[in-house]
């Protein structure tokens, strides 16, 4: 079947929307015609993917939605979240649906209006499983917030998707994650300019250093929590890079001279010129780093980022600290080591060989399409 109509669904998230974005254009250059559904305060990034884009929402910020009683009942508090986000724009998304009639909808994990107006209007649904963990608890908790619009349906439930992609590579799966469809990582990482420097013969070590998009918004002040950090990265006799939005990037102290880049980087290109990486376990950040083959220094910050880190330490391509165990000191030295010691970058490099052995995103148009 060719010109094919499918909507992709993700909350307002650069690490739930970019997922999407290679199979999206994967479709497109197949010849079909796709729609990245998406709410208001997140569409100005999301058109910058250069795909169509449509508000399905009002602004609904998550870091703003989640209430969290404590650290054990993280993921069912964002699961509650992700409920909420999906109860404000069903209505949007069910006229969207009807009226532009897709063939298919494609919904990263935690966005469920899509799955709800699809199931109504029976239209097959799809589902992006990004990360390793099965996060029952999202599920769980969003059906609980979601419960009257679902029962108002005939819904026990969320409906189930007819399928699930899954971009990790069958070697770091969970059981639980065997009968899903594999696709390629292929990263997408915002719309950045490659430095100069990440296409250059490098000189010295580089470590690149990233938070991701979310952790420097939650819990302690970013800059007096990292910058510590950085000043003690320093003292290695390495050249760092620090991949942070240009919000934070904004309100940093100097910085040392060791530091040849503090900004948005796109991160896939500029991790290729990296020797290691120091991250929070976001699971594109740690596909990334694996497909580039970089070994990791990871800091796991909260929920889902736990199950991603394990998945690289058990590999044997990076290190872990758990939050009480990060110190200055710690990080440095954990960096030093992955450095140092081949195996790190050796492990990493094996699972980059596992990641481009998968179905393409263009093999998976295919497979899509015929369900
Ligand atoms: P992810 O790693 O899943 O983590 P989180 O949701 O906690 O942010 O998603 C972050 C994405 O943003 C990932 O694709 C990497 C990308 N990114 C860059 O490419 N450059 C940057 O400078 C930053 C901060 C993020």
């Amino acid at each position: 079947m060719i010109d094919v109509r499918i909507a992709f669904t993700a909350i307002g998230l650069p690490g739930h929307f970019y997922p999407l974005v290679p199979l999206a254009w994967a479709c497109r250059a197949a010849g079909h015609d796709v729609l990245m559904v998406t709410t208001d305060g997140f569409t100005a990034g999301a058109v910058r993917s250069g795909l169509p884009v449509a508000s399905c929402g009002p602004a609904a910020d998550f870091v703003d939605l989640v209430t969290h009683g404590g650290v054990q009942d993280e993921e069912y508090a964002n699961g509650r979240a992700f409920g909420r986000i999906a109860r404000q724009r069903l209505p949007r998304t069910e006229r969207l649906l009807r009226d532009w009639r897709p063939d298919l909808v494609v919904s990263e994990r935690a966005e469920f209006a899509g799955p709800i107006a699809a199931h109504t209007l029976g239209i097959p649904q799809v589902e992006l499983h990004w990360g390793r963990a099965a996060l029952p608890q999202y599920r769980i908790a969003a059906a609980d917030e979601l419960r009257p619009t679902l029962a108002a349906r005939g819904l026990a439930g969320l409906p189930a998707p007819r399928a699930s992609l899954n971009p990790w590579p069958p070697g770091l799966r969970l059981p639980y994650a065997g009968g899903h469809l594999s696709v390629r990582h292929e990263s997408y990482n915002g719309d950045a300019l490659v430095p100069g420097w990440a296409l250059e013969r490098r000189t010295r070590p580089r470590v690149c250093m990233t938070l991701g998009t979310v952790v420097p918004r939650i819990g302690e002040d970013v800059v007096s929590a990292w910058h510590p950090v950085l000043l003690a990265l320093a003292e290695l006799d390495v050249e760092l890079v620090v991949a942070v939005s240009e919000t934070v990037a904004a309100r940093w102290p100097a910085l040392p001279d060791a530091v040849r880049h503090f900004g948005w980087l796109p991160l896939s290109q500029s991790l290729g010129a990296c020797d290691a990486v120091i991250h929070h376990g976001g699971q594109g950040t740690t596909l990334t780093a694996l497909a580039t083959g970089r070994p990791q220094v990871m800091l796991p910050v909260f929920d889902d980022q736990f199950d991603n880190t394990e998945a690289v330490v058990r590999a044997g391509a990076g290190l872990r600290l758990l939050p009480d165990e990060v110190t200055p000191a710690s990080v440095a030295a954990r960096t030093g080591e992955v450095l140092a010691r081949p195996g790190y970058a050796r492990a990493a490099a094996d699972v980059a060989t596992e990641i481009a052995a998968q179905p393409s995103t263009a093999d998976t148009v295919r497979v899509l399409v015929d369900l």
